[in-house]
């Protein structure tokens, strides 16, 4: 079972309440909002206004809502993504020097923490994390814009991920997300590869292109 996860960052952000419940009405139950500071990625996105007002439409649809912080010193913000309503707060592993406290913090919020790994951090920055984590999040491109085109080595990485999850008798404790450049073509080979999310930004919210009919597409390529 495959949860496809939207990303808005290519939706139209002058109606995003109404690009949120279109993916929601096409049956969607997951939402993925990435936050950027412009320091950790070259791109500045939004914070947590967005979170906390984009999470009643969720929680009307009994969906997720994942948080993926591409932020430096992420441990300042937490408390206040926790409050504005995140189900899964994510950071990168790159910023934290201190993972295993960061990833207690979030849990001591009361939210499921997720530890995403840039294309070029090796699996080993996973290991030693592993057991304490809800989920573990490969970047499949450079963070920082959507619409960049999917990295063919992650699925290998993908692959080895689902192995060390399913080794270690976490299968059931863990999403393993995939996040940057995943279309049509790709969700399937994504899924085989073990991958439990898979995170949409460009093949949902194409400019002017029908949500229905995208969110169709890429269920139409998992059948
Ligand atoms: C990249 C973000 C992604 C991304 C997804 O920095 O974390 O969530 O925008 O968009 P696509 O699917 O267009 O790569
Ligand atoms: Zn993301």
């Amino acid at each position: 079972m495959l949860h496809i996860a939207p990303s808005i960052l290519t939706a139209d952000f002058t109606r995003l309440g109404e690009e949120v419940t279109a993916a929601f009405d096409a049956g969607i139950r997951w939402l993925h909002l990435d936050v950027m500071d412009g320091r950790f990625v070259p791109n500045i996105s939004f914070g947590p206004l967005v979170v906390r007002s984009l999470r009643p439409i969720a929680e009307s649809y009994g969906a997720i809502v994942d948080a993926h912080l591409m932020i430096a010193d992420p441990d300042r913000y937490l408390e206040e993504f926790a409050a504005a309503g995140c189900d899964y707060i994510t950071v990168h592993a790159e910023v934290c020097p201190h993972l295993h406290r960061t990833v207690q913090q979030i849990r001591s919020l009361g939210k499921k923490p997720g530890v995403a790994l840039n294309p070029a951090t090796s699996l080993t920055a996973l290991e030693d994390i592993l057991p304490d984590i809800s989920l573990a999040l490969i970047m499949s491109v450079n963070p920082g814009f959507g619409g960049q085109r999917f990295i063919p080595e992650s699925l290998n990485k993908i692959t080895r991920l689902r192995r060390m999850i399913d080794e270690r008798g976490l299968s059931e404790k863990i999403e393993l997300q995939v996040d940057g450049g995943v279309n049509k073509d790709l969700i399937a080979a994504v899924r085989d590869a073990g991958a439990t999310v898979a995170v949409t930004g460009s093949a949902v919210y194409a400019p002017g292109r029908d949500r229905a009919e995208m969110i169709a597409d890429l269920q139409k390529a998992l059948a």
